[in-house]
């Protein structure tokens, strides 16, 4: 039962930060034409880790031979997001995928410990503790901001 949970949790993370990865480098690619540098330079380096963490879970779950085969659907309402060209509606956006990988992150690093599997508790928690910093990095645009306490 908690592998099963496992196994659907690894495949919807996956599809998440693929799709948040496609997200940032098309929204940093917008944001550069309309001149905002600064933020697109930041989009640009959250695409290159949300990249990196869809293969660390692809590592983690073939090292615990939790994946036989990877079927992933990419999530096209957030790849195709019409808003691109609205910096603020990007900053929402983003803001938005980021608040629910925090939420996804922490219940599962929760539930593995209830399951006493601590090293999947610790390696998602790291990964929340990425995507509550990418939230922060983000705090020049419009000011919100999470504490990480909170959110542990
Ligand atoms: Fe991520
Ligand atoms: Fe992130």
């Amino acid at each position: 039962m908690y592998k099963e949970k496992l196994i659907g949790f690894i495949e919807k993370v996956l599809m998440d930060e693929l799709s948040a990865s496609i997200y940032y480098a098309k929204a940093s690619n917008e944001l550069t034409g309309l001149g905002s540098q600064e933020v697109a330079e930041e989009l640009k380096s959250h695409s290159e880790e949300e990249y990196e963490h869809f293969n660390q879970i692809m590592e983690f779950a073939s090292n615990h031979g939790l994946l036989t085969s990877v079927n992933i659907h990419l999530d096209m309402s957030v790849v195709n997001y019409p808003e691109l060209s609205n910096a603020n509606a990007v900053m929402r956006k983003v803001q938005e995928l980021e608040k629910s990988a925090i939420r996804d992150y922490k219940c599962m690093s929760m539930r593995a410990m209830l399951h006493k599997d601590i090293e999947t508790a610790m390696f998602f928690r790291e990964i929340m503790k990425d995507e509550i910093e990418h939230f922060n990095d983000l705090s020049f645009v419009n000011g919100d901001k999470l504490e990480v306490n909170n959110m542990e």
